[in-house]
């Protein structure tokens, strides 16, 4: 039987190119910390790769006057996290590229697969920038229009579409368990990076210091 042609790598930013997901933790951390509501890194997994109005949602839900707040307060909450956690990425440079990142991308540059970035962070642009890594990708799917976060397959549907493919010629890599259901629910395989528990439905779980073209060609039955 034919295998599948690779023509694209769509990816996550947060966890996967560079560690911010451990600054929209610490930035949650003191927003839930001021309102006096339990928060910890187990349950900080469940925030990962949804927008940043559902992520206060699921928070405001451990608090019991969770209900009484407005939109506008709510707003309000989350633009105050933003603020934080800008301030954290500011210090973001080329040197926290996650390891293997920078070599996994000139490998797919130099096989001709296109990159794509497929993040629902309205900062995702900021921080590619600030890791030097503008001219990298081939399109960077915009937040801002996406209708639904992960786990809807939107924002993967989005990159790919930018290129014209079909999901077979294409495979997303992701750190978050939403992120990994979007990517199967654009009809594409899936590479976790992390922890087997955490990434158990993933295709092919892997670090992403072990990013290695021909070993995930492998893995997924696909070919160049
Ligand atoms: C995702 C993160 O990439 O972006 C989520 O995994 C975050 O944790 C979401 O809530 C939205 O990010 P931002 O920067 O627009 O608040
Ligand atoms: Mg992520």
């Amino acid at each position: 039987m034919e295998k599948n042609k690779l023509k694209a790598v769509i990816f996550d930013l947060d966890g996967v190119i560079t560690d911010s997901a451990a600054y929209h933790y610490l930035a949650w951390k003191s927003l839930a910390e001021e309102l006096g509501i339990p928060f910890d890194e187990q349950y900080n997994e469940k925030l990962k790769g949804i927008s940043r109005m559902e992520s206060l949602e699921l928070i405001l839900k451990n608090s019991s006057q969770g209900a009484s707040y407005s939109l506008q307060q709510k707003e309000a909450l989350a633009e105050k996290k933003n603020d934080l956690y800008k301030e954290l990425i500011r210090q973001i440079s080329p040197a926290d590229l996650l390891p293997g990142i920078a070599g996994f991308l000139k490998e797919l540059k130099e096989n001709q697969v296109k990159i794509a970035l497929a993040s629902v962070s309205r900062n995702a642009p900021f921080i590619l920038r600030q890791l030097g890594l503008d001219a990298m990708f081939d399109y960077v799917a915009d937040a801002a229009a996406v209708p639904n976060a992960k786990p809807f397959p939107d924002i993967f549907l989005a990159g790919m579409q930018a290129f014209g493919l079909q999901p077979q010629n294409c495979f997303g890599v992701e750190d978050a368990r939403a992120g990994i259901e979007a990517i199967h629910r654009a009809g594409m395989q899936a590479v976790g990076v992390g922890t087997p528990e955490e990434m158990e439905d993933a295709d092919l779980v892997t670090t992403t210091d072990e990013l290695r073209l021909d070993l995930i060609l492998d893995k997924l039955g696909m070919e160049l």
